[in-house]
């Protein structure tokens, strides 16, 4: 499995997800960055849909998606199958949602959370496995819903 994490951004995102690099770039974490790469207006969309592709390639195991909410992003993230992106702004959801969900991409607000707390939850989210068991069943029936549409 690729060990590369992707990252993405939109202009209210591009901030935080500077940081991040930097945060990765130290703990020699590699990553690669599909954009924005300024704080011009850009569609949240259109950098969604990069990421996920990435990991539906095999390219990148997982994602993270910063925008000014993180919502836009993860709405958009969970349109593209095989896909199970997490809005979150504290420790205990991102722990779960990589525990109980797989999720493989979380979305962060960069107007919502601040530095430093982005950077815990970027480490939770890369360190933390998922649980399986009763868990991989309810996975299997998100991507049951997916293939009925
Ligand atoms: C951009 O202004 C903002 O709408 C976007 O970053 C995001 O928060 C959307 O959900």
């Amino acid at each position: 499995m690729s060990q590369i994490l992707a990252l993405a951004c939109d202009y209210g995102g591009y901030a935080l997800k500077e940081e991040i690099k930097k945060h990765l770039d130290a703990a020699g974490i590699a990553y690669r960055d599909f954009g924005t790469d300024s704080e011009a207006s850009v569609n949240y969309p259109v950098y969604a849909s990069k990421l996920c592709k990435s990991i539906q390639s095999g390219e990148c195991y997982r994602g993270i998606l910063v925008c000014g909410t993180g919502i836009g992003m993860s709405i958009a993230a969970n349109k593209h199958k095989g896909i199970r992106a997490a809005c979150a702004s504290d420790s205990f959801s991102v722990k779960y949602t990589r525990l109980h969900n797989d999720a493989n991409v979380l979305c962060l607000g960069g107007r919502v959370v601040g530095t430093g707390l982005a950077l815990e939850l970027v480490d939770l989210f890369i360190a933390t496995e998922f649980e399986g068991g009763r868990h991989a069943e309810r996975v299997a029936m998100l991507a049951a819903i997916e293939n009925e549409q």
